[in-house]
C-alpha cells in the first residue's frame, strides 16, 4: 500500500520524507490556500518545490472547470515535473480530459469521487487513480469505507489499472480499515501517518528495556 500526504506544508511533507516511508502527495485548492499560496506562478512554483522534495507522484489539481481549460492546465502543471499527476475533478468535463490526458500519457487523478458509478466512468477514461472521499461521507452519515470496498471490487472483477486511492482519510482506524479492504493508496494529514507509531504498551515497554539495562550497565 502507497502512502501520499494529504497538504501543501513543506514542513510537514519533509517530516514525512525524512520518516521514509512516503510515496507521494495530494493537494487541493483549499490546502493551497491554507499555505496562503496564491497567484499561478506562485501554485506552479509550489508544485515544482513540492516535486523536487519527493520521489513519488504529486497530484496537482486543475482549478478550471470547461475542458479546454482543463486541458490547458494539466498540461502546463505536467511540463512542470515528471512526478506531476494531474488532479481533475468528477465531472463531465473532467471525464472527458480524463480521457485527453490517458491518451496523451499524462497521469490523473480522478477527484470528489462519492460513488462506485463515479469511480468506474473515471476508470474507463484511463484515470491513473480514483479518489474517494471517505471522512466526507462519513461526515453526511454514510459510510465512507463501504465505497473503498465496492470500488476495490470493481476494479478487480475487470482488472482495471485504475488505483484506488482513499482520501479524506482522518484518523488511524480509517488508514488500516483501507489497507484491509485493499485500496492502493491512502492520502492523509502527517499526524494520521505518524499516529502508526503510537502504541503505550510500546512506551511503557521500552522504557522497561532502558531501566533494566541501566540498573546492570550504569
Ligand atoms: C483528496 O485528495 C483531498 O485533498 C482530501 O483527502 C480531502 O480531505 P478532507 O475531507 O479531510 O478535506
Amino acid at each position: 500500500m502507497k502512502f501520499f500526504i494529504d497538504t501543501a506544508n513543506l514542513k510537514d511533507i519533509q517530516e514525512a520524507v525524512e520518516l521514509g516511508v512516503l510515496d507521494g502527495v495530494t493537494t487541493n485548492p483549499s490546502l493551497m490556500a491554507k499555505e496562503g499560496i496564491k497567484g499561478m506562478d506562485n501554485i506552479m512554483a509550489h508544485y515544482k518545490q513540492i516535486c523536487e522534495m519527493v520521489d513519488g507522484d504529486v497530484s496537482a489539481e486543475v482549478i478550471a472547470v470547461d475542458f479546454d481549460e482543463m486541458v490547458r492546465e494539466g498540461e502546463m502543471f505536467a511540463d512542470l515535473h515528471p512526478n506531476i499527476v494531474v488532479k481533475v475533478p468528477m465531472t463531465r468535463d473532467g471525464v472527458k480530459a480524463i480521457k485527453h490526458f490517458s491518451e496523451k500519457g499524462i497521469k490523473t487523478n480522478c477527484t470528489l469521487i462519492f460513488t462506485a458509478g463515479q469511480a468506474l466512468l473515471a476508470a474507463k477514461a484511463g484515470a491513473t487513480y480514483v479518489s474517494p472521499f471517505v471522512g466526507r461521507l462519513d461526515d453526511i452519515g454514510h459510510d465512507g469505507l463501504q465505497l473503498i470496498q465496492q470500488i476495490v471490487d470493481i476494479f478487480s472483477n475487470y482488472g482495471y489499472p485504475t488505483q484506488v486511492l482513499a482520501a479524506s482519510v482522518r484518523h488511524v482506524p480509517h488508514l488500516i480499515q483501507c489497507a484491509e479492504l485493499g485500496a492502493d493508496v491512502v492520502t492523509c494529514p502527517l499526524n494520521v501517518i505518524t499516529g502508526l507509531l503510537n502504541h503505550p504498551l510500546t512506551d511503557k515497554g521500552l522504557a522497561q528495556f532502558l531501566a533494566d539495562h541501566k540498573k546492570v550497565n550504569g
